[in-house]
């Protein structure tokens, strides 16, 4: 059923995404333009299953872990999202930090968290999340950002996140994973089509907004990024939700130095 205009035009609700509903001559790569800022909340609801409940578990994390007078980060911040959700479920104590290198969702976000910023309690970085400086931070989040960042420097980031948080910190992942040796994946793909569909995406819609997305999403499985967090030394990464190909997982850093022995953390003088 497709998603009905707003009754009142003043209303909070976002603005339909069309940005794939007419016929294109050429179908560049996707980018995170002004049109996509625009439509961003309608677009990413109606394209990620599961979208909610990330939201929903991202908050139960940063009551349970964000520390008191720390930094929280948001990666890949779009409109907000998460953002808020950091800020909302945090001692008053933390500060939460928005990246993104995209200029029209920093504006867009700016208008959403407008409260949070002239409180404080928010700061927003238009940014590539490579040179933000990551120290002091309790939790950093990257929901459905890691998959359009290149391959070849993810290990990189992922290490550098671990280097940076406190003790006890997390990191908190949400992506569309892929898993190429198994038949069921195509059974999820086809499911996740019929998402879209239910949404009321066009076939039109779906085909150029996927080709638009052919080399800049890259999805990878969910082993490769439990291995990964494992590899950079987070304990216990487990996958926290999951519906059809989208699953939210975190790791943790230990809170003493698994590398230091007994005799080295004094263990053994107690
Ligand atoms: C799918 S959106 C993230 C959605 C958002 N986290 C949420 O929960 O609604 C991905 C975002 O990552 C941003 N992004 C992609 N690569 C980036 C980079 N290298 N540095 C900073 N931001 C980046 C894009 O501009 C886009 O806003």
């Amino acid at each position: 059923m497709p998603p009905s205009l707003p009754d009142n035009p003043e209303s909070n609700a976002p603005d339909i995404d069309r940005v794939y509903a007419e016929a294109k001559e050429a179908i560049s790569p996707f980018v995170f333009n002004h049109q996509v800022a625009q439509v961003f909340d309608d677009m990413i609801a109606r394209s990620v299953p599961g979208y909610a409940l990330c939201h929903e578990v991202l908050s139960l994390i940063t009551n349970r872990y964000a520390q008191p007078g720390s930094l929280l980060f948001d990666l890949g911040c779009s409109s907000g999202t998460s953002t808020k959700v950091l800020a909302d479920f945090s001692p008053t104590t933390c500060k939460v930090i928005g990246v993104d290198n995209s200029q029209p969702m920093i504006d867009r976000c700016q208008i959403t968290l407008r409260n949070l910023i002239e409180n404080d309690r928010v700061a927003l970085s238009c940014q590539d999340i490579s040179d933000t400086d990551l120290t002091g931070a309790s939790i950093i989040v990257l929901n459905y950002t890691l998959q359009f960042l290149p391959l070849a420097i993810r290990d990189q980031l992922m290490a550098r996140i671990y280097q940076s948080l406190l003790p006890g910190g997390i990191v908190f992942i949400a992506e569309k994973v892929t898993n190429p040796e198994l038949d069921p994946q195509q059974a999820i793909n086809d499911l996740h089509l019929d998402f879209k569909r239910q949404q009321g995406y066009s076939e039109l819609e779906i085909a150029q907004k996927r080709s638009a997305l052919e080399a800049v999403l890259i999805p990878e499985t969910e082993f490769a990024h439990h291995q990964r967090l494992a590899q950079c030394g987070f304990e216990i990464p487990q996958t926290l939700t999951r519906a059809l190909n989208f699953i939210a997982f975190m790791g943790q850093k230990p809170r003493t130095n698994p590398k230091l022995t007994s005799h080295q953390s004094g263990l053994d003088s107690r």
